[in-house]
Formats: C-alpha cells, structure tokens, sequence
C-alpha cells in the first residue's frame, strides 16, 4: 500500500487530475487549512495560545523553470513579513527542489541566503527540507554553505538513511540545527533500512547521541515526528544523563496527532506545529497516505459528499 502511495505521488497523470477531483480537496483539508497563507497562518492562534509554536511550508516540488523560483523565494520572503506583522512565534520551511535544486544549484543557494538573511532579520528561522535520496548529498552541502553565512539555518535528516550518523558527525562542527524524521520516500535497501523497527531504533539513537554529543554546544534538535512513545523513549534516556525536555522540540504536522500535541506541550515538552499550505498539495498528501492506511479510509469517505 505504502509503495502504491509512492508510485501515485510521483505519477504525472495523477498529479494533473485527482487534485481536481472534489472528493480529494474535501479529504486533504484535514492536513491543510487551506490552500492560502493567510488561511495558514490563521490556524496558528489556538495553538499559540496554548504554547504551540508554528512552522510555515508552501506546498510545490520540483520546479521546472528557474523563473518560478523567484515568485516562490519572494512568497517566502512575503510569509516571513506576515508572522512578525502579527506576532506569530513562527519559522518557515522549504524543498530544495522549491527554489530550483534540479535546474540550478548556486541559484538555489542564493535563494535560501535571500530567506534566510529575512528570517534572521524578522527573528525567524529557515528550515530545509530533505527530499528523495538523489537530493541528500546536494542538499547538506547546501546546508554547509548557507549556515556558514547565516545560523539561524536547521535541516532535515532522515533516520531511514543508512547514511545519517555520519551526515550528523559531519555537521557537527557546524553546530547544526536539525529536524530528524523517519523519512517520506521510497528508498532501496542498499541505503536505507526498510524495516520499522530497525528504522525507530536507528531515530532514537542518531536523537540520544546528537544531544549528548551536543549537550556543551548551541546545536537544535527539532524531533519531526508523531510517534510519541519514541519521544518519550528519547526524553527519559538523555534524561537519565541531566538532558532536560527544554533541550529539544517536538515537531507534527498539523491535523496529525492534535491531541498528543496539546497533552506534550501541557507536558512541558517544547512543541512545535508544521502547517503546509498551497496549490500544489498533491505529491505531500500522498505521502501522507501513504504513511498511514487509516488515512485511505478518511480519503474514500471523503467521496460522499
Ligand atoms: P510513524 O509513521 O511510525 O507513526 C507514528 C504514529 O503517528 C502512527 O501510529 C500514527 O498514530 C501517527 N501518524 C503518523 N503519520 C500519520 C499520518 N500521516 N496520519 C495520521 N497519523 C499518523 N519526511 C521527509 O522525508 N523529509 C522531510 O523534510 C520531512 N519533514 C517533516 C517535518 C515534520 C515536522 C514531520 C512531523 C514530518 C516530516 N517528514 C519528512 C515526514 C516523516 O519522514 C514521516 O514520514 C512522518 O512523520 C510519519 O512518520 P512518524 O515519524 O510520524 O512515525
């Protein structure tokens, strides 16, 4: 079923039809507030007043002329502007591929420098994405060049990727912010764990080690996932070693596991909410699907109007 997932979210056919469909803009609304900025960050006010932080993604992907990465860099550049216009304790971010990786990647490079250096100077934060495995080595390495230039920078890693402790070990001079996640793609065996478990105990040990490896250094963990008996396994074990529950964030998506989201931030864990916005929903709720079976069910009841 995951796999299926996959295929459809890379298939072009698909993605020029089904967004179309009304049954699935009915059924996508419960990952999305909707299509707009504004209605994104709408959404941000209940959990901010109840101590939610909120993370900003204009949905799109793999861009075919580097022209549209201008128009994205600037809505980027407009959103920052918006969440300091009202007070939103919230960070922004984007795909590589967003902002032209597959055309151009010194023009990427110079996008994310242009959102960054706003976010900076908006006391916000940019965040990178991590794509498929193809992007993974391009990606860090633009990680390396934009954090050398400006730190409030964080990127995402997966736990899947065999590679990872040692993309973690590599950024570590850096003092790196990153948001570690399970991973989204369909990934061959030969570079990624493929088994759940073996995928869960690789996310909590790269999580232990880098904050115990980063306990003395200004390095940021954002822990990118629902899984709560995960980030309650992390807590108590860097707990036992004096690591407090303020030394990490909780990141979900919104719609994802709302309650849990409230209960840790009563909790006392930092948490943070990832609204995604936009047209170009499609390949992002696939994924979402295909993480989650019962979501298929939600979708197909969607059908009835
Ligand atoms: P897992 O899939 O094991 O789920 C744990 C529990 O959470 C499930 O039992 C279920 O209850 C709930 N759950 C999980 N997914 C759900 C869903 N879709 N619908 C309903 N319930 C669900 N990936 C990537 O490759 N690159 C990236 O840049 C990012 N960025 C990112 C940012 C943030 C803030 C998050 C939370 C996630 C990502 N991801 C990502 C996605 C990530 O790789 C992963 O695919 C999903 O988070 C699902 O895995 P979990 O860690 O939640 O665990």
């Amino acid at each position: 079923m995951r796999r299926i997932f996959l295929w459809a979210a890379r298939n072009r056919w698909l993605k020029e039809h089904l967004p179309a469909m009304p049954f699935m803009q009915r059924a996508v609304r419960r990952f999305m507030p909707g299509v707009t900025m504004a209605s994104a960050l709408d959404a941000a006010a209940p959990l901010q007043a109840a101590g939610i932080a909120t993370m900003y993604t204009r949905l799109g992907e793999n861009l075919e002329a580097l022209s549209e990465a201008d128009e994205v860099a600037d809505h980027y550049v407009a959103l920052l502007d918006e969440i300091k216009e009202r007070g939103i304790s919230g960070e922004v971010s984007v795909k590589p591929t967003q902002l032209g990786l597959d055309l151009d990647e010194e023009a990427t490079l110079a996008h994310l420098i242009r959102i960054a250096e706003h976010a900076a100077t908006t006391g916000s934060y940019l965040w990178i994405d991590m794509e498929g495995s193809a992007y993974v080595e391009r990606t860090i390495r633009l990680y390396e060049r934009l954090r050398a230039v400006q730190p409030r920078t964080g990127i995402c890693l997966q736990a899947y990727l065999k590679r990872t402790a040692s993309d973690i070990a590599r950024l570590m001079p850096l003092e790196p912010a990153i948001r570690l996640v399970k991973g989204a793609y369909d990934e061959p065996a030969s570079i990624a764990y493929r088994d759940k478990r073996r995928v869960d105990s690789n996310y909590v040990g790269l999580a232990v080690r880098f904050l115990l490896d980063g306990r003395d250094r200004s390095i940021r963990l954002g822990l990118g996932t629902h899984d709560v008996a995960l980030i309650e396994q992390i807590a108590e074990q860097v707990g036992s070693a004096g690591i407090g529950r303020d030394r990490f964030e909780v990141e979900m998506l919104y719609g994802i596991r709302v309650g849990e989201q409230y209960r840790l931030a009563k909790a006392g864990y930092r948490v943070a909410t990832l609204i995604a916005y936009g047209e170009h929903w499609y390949p992002w709720y696939m994924r979402r699907l295909a993480e989650r079976p019962a979501n298929v069910t939600f979708a197909i009841r969607s059908l009835i109007p």
